[in-house]
């Protein structure tokens, strides 16, 4: 007969082995984070009253682009708002990049009103303020706080976004993009939370966007399709979404530029900045990304602009490891013939980018812009230390991203 310790000891280790073959099992898990619901499409704000009556929502606090609040284009949103009952609260009070003194004004705004929701409506720069108002509210939290890994603040307040530009993606990640005070860094919090539970992308909010708004706009998706698309943490799912992007992109974004008012190109390219962002936001980013964060905040360079000129040198870059990846996105582009080779393809996707930037007007080099030799090692270091550096495919140096700013430095514009 068995001893009362020997039935214990065997119990335990099988407690120990049966727990350390299931840790073990699971390989490639990927989680996918999305928002409870989207609406899509012409005339989905119109719709937003209802959407939000069904979340029970009484007051929303909605944190606007002042340009968007000046054309007016909040106006069908008021009457869908008014004819639900809904009360709401307008602050347009963003006019460049949100730092935390726009999230603490917004915040103090929100607990006065006694809002249960926060809408973001505009461009990146609302919808990532409105991300981090609705978080940094319902746990009491700084921006600082937010950021550091492993916060375990939880979101209570409701959380909406409507984009009226097709780049950023942010009404489908769980990223919020922040300057700090001194408007030289920016850094990223990246939180579960910070997904929209709503997301309403109606094109006709972007038929007046300027052309060289939309182009840049439009290379901010398309860098995050590519760099989604071939980063580490890239899954079937993020890919699937992210190669499908690059091919509507390629296909709408010249004729948005060429032509704001073609509503269905309009379409076309919010549906792909969407399908990117969620992509990136479920997988990860890159090399682009750590870099254009440091020289977008140092030298007010646009987002989309920043990564415009740094994507085909970071392709060239990754070339090495990605081969097979920029090979389907080229494939997607449309610039591969019969008879190529993968690594011919790879090389035709890195033209082809170049060209698209030509053609859409945007600068393909950083010699127009007022960036600093004695400033690259700094830059390198702080985009070391980006969250985005992570998922890059190529194992980076800062000799590496010295290199890369003295190529697209010293390059010609447009290639
Ligand atoms: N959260 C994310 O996942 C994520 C991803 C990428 C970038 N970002 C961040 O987003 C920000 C950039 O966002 P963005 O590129 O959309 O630019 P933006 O929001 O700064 O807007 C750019 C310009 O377009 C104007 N504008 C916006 N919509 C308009 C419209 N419909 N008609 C006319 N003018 C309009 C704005 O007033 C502004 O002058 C950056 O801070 C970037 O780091 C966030
Ligand atoms: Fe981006």
């Amino acid at each position: 007969m068995k001893s009362l310790e020997q039935s214990l000891d065997n119990a335990l280790i099988e407690n120990i082995v049966t727990r350390t073959v299931d840790e073990l099992t699971p390989r490639g898990l990927f989680n996918f984070n999305a928002p409870r619901q989207t609406l899509m499409g012409e005339g989905a704000i119109l719709r937003i009253g209802e959407m939000l009556c069904h979340l029970d929502v009484s007051h929303v606090l909605v944190v606007a682009d002042r340009v968007v609040h000046e054309k007016g284009l909040m106006q069908s949103m008021r009457r869908s708002l008014e004819r639900a009952g809904i009360e709401f609260t307008i602050y347009p009070g963003i006019t460049r990049e949100p730092d935390e003194t726009v999230v603490v004004t917004a915040t103090e705004l929100l607990t006065r009103n006694n809002a249960d929701f926060v809408l973001g409506f505009g461009g990146g720069s609302a919808l990532d303020a409105a991300k981090a108002i609705a978080l940094s509210a319902s746990c009491q939290s700084s921006l600082q706080q937010m950021a550091e890994p492993g916060f375990s603040g939880r979101r209570v307040i409701g959380l909406g976004a409507v984009p009226t530009t097709a780049g950023t993606g942010s009404e489908v990640t769980d990223i919020s993009v922040i300057m700090r005070a001194d408007r030289q860094h920016k850094f990223v919090i990246k939180h579960v939370d910070l997904m929209p539970d709503l997301a309403i992308v109606d094109p006709g909010l972007m038929l007046n966007l300027p052309p060289l708004v939309t182009a840049a706009t439009g290379i901010d998706a398309l860098t995050h399709a590519i760099e989604a698309y071939a980063a580490r943490s890239s899954h079937p799912l993020a890919k699937a979404l992210a190669i499908c992007a690059v091919q509507s992109i390629a296909e709408a974004l010249p004729k948005v530029v060429g032509n704001g008012g073609d509503i269905a190109a309009r379409l076309t390219m919010a549906t792909a900045a969407y399908k990117a962002g969620l992509a990136f936001s479920n997988s990860g980013l890159g090399l682009v990304h750590a870099i254009s964060h440091q020289i977008g905040a140092r030298y007010s360079l646009a987002h989309g602009i920043a990564n415009g000129i740094l994507l085909p040198y970071v392709m060239r870059f990754n070339a090495l490891v990605c081969q097979h990846e920029y090979a389907a996105i080229a494939h997607m582009l449309g610039v591969t013939r019969a008879g190529m080779t993968e690594r011919e393809q790879c090389m035709a996707s890195i033209d082809a980018v170049r060209q698209l930037l030509s053609d859409i007007g945007l600068p393909g080099s950083l010699t127009g812009t007022n960036i600093r030799r004695d400033e690259f090692s700094a830059i390198a270091a702080e985009a070391l230390a980006d969250i985005c550096i992570r998922d890059n495919p190529r194992e980076v140096t800062e000799a590496d991203i010295v290199q890369l700013l003295e190529e697209s430095s010293s390059a010609k514009e447009n290639l």
